[in-house]
């Protein structure tokens, strides 16, 4: 059956090599490699999705075949780089929204004002507050503007 799950989690990124290398580039490494390794695994899953990120959250949607997104959950929740994965909603769904990627991205900052007014987040992205639909709405117009890493042409 056809699923979508949304979580938030805390983002940690570029916790480990903060000091060796400087967090930011600490931060540009960690999800490089994250982004590398959904596109291998979720692929082969047959997941797609969007990730989310600012440099507190994380906000993902995976869709795919039940078994598939839970079993990619599974790895996922078990990653140290983020924590306190707070599922926002799981439910069947009739088609993909990101069928265009294997894990789409998009890095939210500060000036993204105007596009959470659009999508009634105030002034800050605090997935706390946000329904599962509202992270969906979001990513739905993130990718209209074009994540991260689309599926390979
Ligand atoms: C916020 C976040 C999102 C992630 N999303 C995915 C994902 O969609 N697919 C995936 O396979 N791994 C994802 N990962 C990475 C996994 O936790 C894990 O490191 C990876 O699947 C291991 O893959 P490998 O065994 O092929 O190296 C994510 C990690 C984090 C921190």
């Amino acid at each position: 059956m056809l699923t979508r799950l949304v979580y938030h989690s805390e983002n940690h990124l570029g916790a480990k090599g903060a000091i060796a290398s400087g967090t930011k580039v600490a931060m540009i490494d960690d999800l490089n490699a994250i982004l590398a390794a959904s596109q291998r695994n979720n692929e082969k899953a047959g997941v797609t999705g969007a990730l989310i990120f600012d440099t507190v959250w994380f906000i993902q949607i995976l869709e795919g075949e039940r078994e598939a997104v839970s079993a990619v959950l599974r790895r996922i929740m078990a990653d140290e780089r983020h924590d306190e994965v707070t599922v926002m909603d799981c439910r069947p769904a009739e088609a993909r929204l990101f069928g265009n990627w294997w894990m789409g991205f998009a890095m939210l900052r500060g000036d993204d004002g105007a596009l959470f007014a659009r999508h009634g987040i105030g002034t800050r992205l605090d997935p706390r507050r946000m329904s599962g639909d509202q992270a969906v709405a979001l990513a739905v117009d993130l990718a209209a503007s074009g994540l991260g890493r689309k599926v390979a042409a």
